[in-house]
């Protein structure tokens, strides 16, 4: 039959679907897991005295007790093994070489500071860092009874020398120093998630005409736990569509998504778009493909504009200068990710703050770091009579040898499509390609 070969041609064109193509990894066992977890924090531990010899301090003390962590916590130690701190847990990290680092003590008895004043008077450091901070959770982790307890039974020798220090636990958490190793997991897990988006925004799991946001969010959920992940935050699905948003997904709708998973003491942040297609369509209208190209030179602005050293701040403001002079609008909210969703480090706007952001927006830009490139472009779409938002969310590393941050695994810049329903004479004729005529026809 003539129209075989001619139909599942047309079907391939039309299934070219968002770059690049996507599938299922399964992650290493949870043994390995761990084993390549405890490299990555043993070499984060290799790391930490550079940072206090960067910002002239000679120790960092971290003490906490059982399900009061210090946010630092999480990313000194193994997370697929150990869970939380155990009684009291205090960390002693220095610059001498010839000594463990940290030197650790998890004991609840007065022992702990018989033995911590001894190992200072060893060390005699001569600033110490502790973690208060009014505006930085990642540098706020001494709780006020830790704080308390530590000027009770410290030496008043080193009493006096504790000093809040706001950069050391924020590079501390930011730095990404498991190398390739890491980065190679961490894309796994990102096309972990894009093979997922790829699933929900097809025809495989939409039903036109039935399907709600909160059916495509709860499929999201069951398929991270059939992957073996877990996640920082429910993923949110909606629909954009001519007149505003739907509860029920129909031809002609954008679907929008925001999805993160966890493992392995890492987590990601994407978010995507999808168009269904009309009966007459093979394509999204040009408007929608226009604002998503738009939205992409966006992202390409924030990622080129972070450059080791500005703070969160500069890099917005450079952004938006790079939006003005190509005549393109938007929001830039875009923030660091890695041990945390919303981890440490420079945040670049934020969605409710287009400047600068107190506090979070004078981190720098560091290299060996990973950001969420997180923003909306607007753009007018003709066909729909209104400027639209086109929420985009991309993950991004430091490329050493470009010297650039590139995404993790990739860039959407084309839209998921779900299929119409198979059979209809208009489905029958836009494969066919012969759309505009049956639209006239109509
Ligand atoms: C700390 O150790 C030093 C040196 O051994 C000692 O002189 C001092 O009394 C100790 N301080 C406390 C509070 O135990
Ligand atoms: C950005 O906004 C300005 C001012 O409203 C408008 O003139 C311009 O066309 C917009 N750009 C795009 C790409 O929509
Ligand atoms: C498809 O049909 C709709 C009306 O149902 C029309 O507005 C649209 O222009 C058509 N699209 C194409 C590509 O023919």
């Amino acid at each position: 039959m003539l129209l075989g070969p001619l139909l599942v041609l047309a079907i391939g064109a039309a299934a070219a679907a968002a770059d690049p193509q996507a599938k299922y990894r399964p992650l290493p066992s949870l043994r390995e897991q761990d084993a390549l977890e405890r490299s990555w924090v043993k070499a984060r531990h290799a790391f930490v005295p550079s940072v206090l010899k960067k910002h002239g301090y000679d120790a960092w003390l971290l003490s906490m007790r059982e399900y009061g962590e210090d946010p630092a916590f999480r990313a000194l130690v193994p997370t697929t093994t150990v869970f939380s701190s155990r009684r009291r847990t205090t960390l002693l990290f220095h610059t001498d070489a010839s000594l463990p680092n940290p030197i650790t003590w998890i004991d609840n008895t007065p022992g702990v500071w018989s033995n911590l004043n001894a190992t200072l008077y060893a060390l005699d450091p001569a600033r110490i860092a502790v973690n208060i901070d009014q505006h930085v959770a990642f540098a706020d982790g001494l709780s006020a009874g830790e704080r308390d307890a530590l000027h009770a039974n410290l030496d008043a020798r080193y009493a006096v020398r504790l000093e809040p220090s706001r950069e050391i636990p924020v590079e501390v958490v930011a730095a990404r120093v498991g190398g390739a190793a890491q980065l190679a997991e961490y894309r796994r897990l990102q096309e972990n998630v894009w093979a997922m988006v790829a699933e929900g925004f097809s025809s495989h799991r939409v039903r036109v005409g039935e399907t709600t946001p909160a059916d495509l969010e709860w499929w999201f959920r069951d398929r991270m736990q059939n992957l073996g992940v877990t996640t920082w935050f429910q993923p949110s699905v909606s629909i954009i569509r001519k007149d505003g948003t739907g509860d029920v997904v129909s031809p002609g709708d954008v679907l929008h998504v925001d999805i993160g998973i966890t493992a392995m003491g890492m987590n990601t942040d994407t978010q995507h778009l999808g168009y269904v297609l009309r009966a007459n369509e093979t394509a999204p209208p040009a408007g929608l493909v226009q604002g998503l190209h738009n939205a992409n030179r966006l992202q390409d602005f924030v990622r080129e504009e972070m450059v080791p050293g500005r703070t969160g701040d500069e890099v917005f403001f450079a952004t938006k200068k790079r939006m003005a002079d190509a005549g393109l609008n938007g929001t830039i909210y875009s923030h660091p990710i890695g041990d945390y969703g919303h981890s440490a480090g420079a945040i670049i706007g934020m969605s409710d703050i287009q400047g600068a952001v107190p506090h979070l927006g004078s981190n720098k830009v560091l290299e060996n770091y990973w950001t969420s490139v997180e923003l909306a472009g607007e753009t007018y779409v003709p066909e729909w009579g209104r400027v639209v938002k086109f929420p985009l969310e991309e993950d991004v590393y430091w490329n050493a040898d470009t010297r650039t941050f590139e995404f993790v695994f990739g860039q959407q810049t084309q839209f998921h499509l779900v299929q119409p329903a198979r059979g209809g004479l208009g489905y029958l004729a836009a494969k066919l390609g012969v759309a505009a005529l049956w639209s006239q026809a109509k």
